[in-house]
């Protein structure tokens, strides 16, 4: 019984283990074989595609090895390959007849290595070829039978290359591509038509090359188009509604080039835009009418221009804007009064280091949600007594390092749940005018985070002194002042005599206030506000181009397993993460009958197993009736 049971174990192990132990032999040297066809080779003693690898290899990675050439017989009896990838090798050459013997293949990915050119209709075998990387290699010039033949292309990758002005009918067979990579090239010219077959285009790069122009028309066709990268360029005009095919576009980069000014209307038509960038360019000015209905945008980045100011409808049609850093322009001096008018869900504001000497009153306040405003850097002079006073939910405000001299006391007087208020670094001047706002201060100690750093630096007498240190009863005389309003050198000596161990005497003898150098001690403050005013990110570090949204699923080299159906015979099953691999005779007859016996093992592992817990289950009752047997033999 016992013997039985283990054998039904054994007879079901072998059954379900036998694929995975066919899966790992015949693997050489320095290749590691996957159970689920896999193979992975490294190093430098390999110079061609190992002979003995698994007959069932789908996926082949060759990296860092000596493999310079690509034969005309590597690739041959390899039937089943549908990935191959040859990186980090210093390929040099491909035999014009490389491929014909692996028609088959699905990805080719030859990234990493020294081509310098590709022969003429080498691929044209692989009519069902989807992913071609040629990046980081040395070409410099494409043409068409280059591509020839490869109707099912959706991939192509020749970042990283020499090129410089690829010709216009160089694309024109590649009708089903999704995704063009020509960044990171040195192109400076392309001519007009030249995606105009790419219909089904999804992802275009043409970012880090030396464009001057884009052509009209360029993108007519692109319909499709959903990624357009043309940053780092050097861009100096850009055509009237040169993206207005692009409907269904989400994501367009023009920063870093050399615009200085943008035709009206240019953005209009683009209503699923979710990332638009025109910062880094030497911009002047702004048409009136620039950017059309775009609610998905969620951020948007303007710095380092040379705008003086911009138009008052700027944002009003990006509805759904979370967070405006329109910074670090050091020529921004004016910003128009409805600017931020229809900015309903805005979180975050910042208009730090720019050069803004005057804000008005009412900028802020349709802001009814906004959380962070940074206005540090700045030129700011004054600010109007209720220009945070729609701000409702602000929780920290930046004001350091501008040219404030007083605050009134309601400045922030509707700001009820401010918990981050930076004042430091403004030349505070220390008569009566300070006496609400240094009220304010000792009463809300905690909330300014820098009030070490909110030092008096008029009138001589108080210099030195915090801002919150000054006592009312200190500007007791101010009442008196504004009764008797005379003259305003008669200084009170109580005052002079509690300052910081300044007495009147020294502090007149010091050096005059003008002459005294803006200096202040600096403390440091909470993370929310160490804000670095230079080093804005680049293109690569923003946070939404770090974060790929769903639409950028580039379909990964390896990651694809393709399941053959039909009269081959290869059958790929995916379960749980193990590949299991069938090889079943393409002949039906003997397919069947395989089948047929397989199924009938399974059968008779399973009837085995239910005679074996049948057979427990009487023995445990018979073994029961046994000892009842015996606890109360029968008389
Ligand atoms: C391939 O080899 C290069 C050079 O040794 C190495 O930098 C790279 O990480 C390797 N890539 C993979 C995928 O192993
Ligand atoms: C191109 O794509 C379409 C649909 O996306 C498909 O029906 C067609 O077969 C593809 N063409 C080739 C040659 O693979
Ligand atoms: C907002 O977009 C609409 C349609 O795209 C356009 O008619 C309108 O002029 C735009 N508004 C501004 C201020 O540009
Ligand atoms: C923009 O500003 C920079 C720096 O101030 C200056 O060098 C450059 O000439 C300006 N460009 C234009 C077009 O005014």
């Amino acid at each position: 019984m016992d013997s039985l049971f283990r054998g039904t174990l054994w007879t079901l192990l072998i059954l379900f283990t036998l694929p995975h132990l066919t899966c790992n032999m015949l693997c050489t040297g320095s290749c590691l074989c996957g159970f689920n066809g896999a193979v992975k080779c490294v190093g430098n003693t390999i110079t061609d595609i190992p002979q003995n690898l698994p007959i069932h290899t789908y996926l082949l990675q060759l990296n860092d090895t000596d493999m310079n050439v690509i034969n005309e017989r590597s690739l041959a009896e390899r039937n089943l390959l549908l990935r191959f990838s040859l990186t980090h090798s210093h390929l040099h050459a491909i035999h014009p007849n490389a491929f014909q013997v692996a028609p088959q293949l699905r990805s080719i990915k030859l990234s990493s290595n020294d081509l310098s050119t590709v022969p003429a209709k080498v691929f044209s075998p692989l009519v069902t070829l989807e992913q071609l990387h040629l990046d980081e290699n040395q070409l410099e010039t494409i043409t068409p039978d280059m591509f020839e033949g490869l109707v099912s292309l959706l991939v192509l990758d020749l970042s990283q290359n020499k090129l410089t002005s690829p010709v216009s009918d160089v694309f024109d067979g590649l009708t089903n591509l999704t995704f063009l990579n020509l960044g990171r090239n040195s192109i400076n010219k392309l001519p007009p038509t030249i995606f105009h077959s790419l219909t089904n285009l999804r992802n275009l790069m043409i970012y880090n090359n030396q464009l001057e122009v884009l052509e009209a028309g360029i993108f007519d066709k692109l319909g499709n188009l959903l990624e357009l990268k043309i940053h780092h360029n050097q861009i100096t005009s850009l055509p009237p509604h040169v993206f207005w095919s692009l409907k269904n576009l989400m994501i367009l980069t023009l920063s870093s080039n050399r615009l200085q000014a943008i035709p009206e209307k240019t953005f209009y038509n683009m209503p699923k835009l979710t990332k638009l960038t025109i910062y880094n360019n030497p911009l002047l000015s702004l048409p009136d009418q620039l950017m059309g209905h775009m609610p998905d945008m969620t951020e948007f980045y303007l710095f380092s221009t040379n705008l003086t100011t911009v138009p008052g409808n700027l944002f009003a049609n990006m509805s759904g804007l979370l967070r405006l850093n329109f910074h670090l322009n050091d020529k921004l001096r004016e910003l128009p009064s409805d600017l931020f008018c229809c900015l309903p869900k805005l979180d975050k504001l910042s208009l730090k280091s720019n050069d803004l000497l005057y804000l008005h009153p009412n900028l802020f306040s349709g802001l009814t949600t906004l959380g962070i405003l940074l206005l540090n850097d700045n030129k700011l002079k004054s600010l109007p007594d209720n220009i945070f006073q729609g701000l409702g939910g602000v929780l920290t405000v930046d004001l350091r390092r501008n040219h404030l001299e007083t605050l009134s006391g309601d400045t922030f007087f509707s700001n009820s749940v401010l918990k981050g208020l930076a004042l430091g670094g403004n030349p505070w001047d220390c008569t009566c005018s300070i006496r609400g706002i240094a009220k304010w201060i000792r009463q809300h100690k905690h909330d300014v985070l820098d009030r070490q750093d909110v030092i008096c630096h008029s009138p001589v007498y108080q210099q030195l002194r915090t801002v919150g240190s000054l006592q009312d009863e200190e500007f007791n005389f101010c009442d008196a002042k504004k009764l008797k309003s005379t003259s305003t050198t008669t200084l009170p000596t109580t005052t002079l005599m509690t300052t910081h161990g300044i007495t009147q005497q020294d502090t007149i003898l010091s050096t005059t206030p003008t002459a005294r150098p803006a200096t202040f001690p600096t403390t440091v403050l909470p993370t929310t506000l160490q804000t670095p005013t230079t080093n804005e990110p680049n293109e690569e570090f923003l946070p939404t181009t770090e974060n790929p949204s769903s639409h950028y699923i580039l379909p990964n080299f390896y990651g694809t397993l393709v399941i053959e159906q039909g009269p081959e015979f290869v059958h790929h099953n995916l379960y749980k993460g193990w590949v299991y691999v069938w090889f079943l005779p393409s002949d039906a007859g003997l397919t069947g009958l395989l089948m047929f016996c397989y199924i009938l093992l399974v059968a008779a592992g399973l009837v085995l197993i239910f005679a074996a817990v049948f057979c427990m289950y009487r023995l445990n009752k018979s073994m029961d009736e046994l000892k009842a047997e015996w606890a109360h033999p029968p008389e």
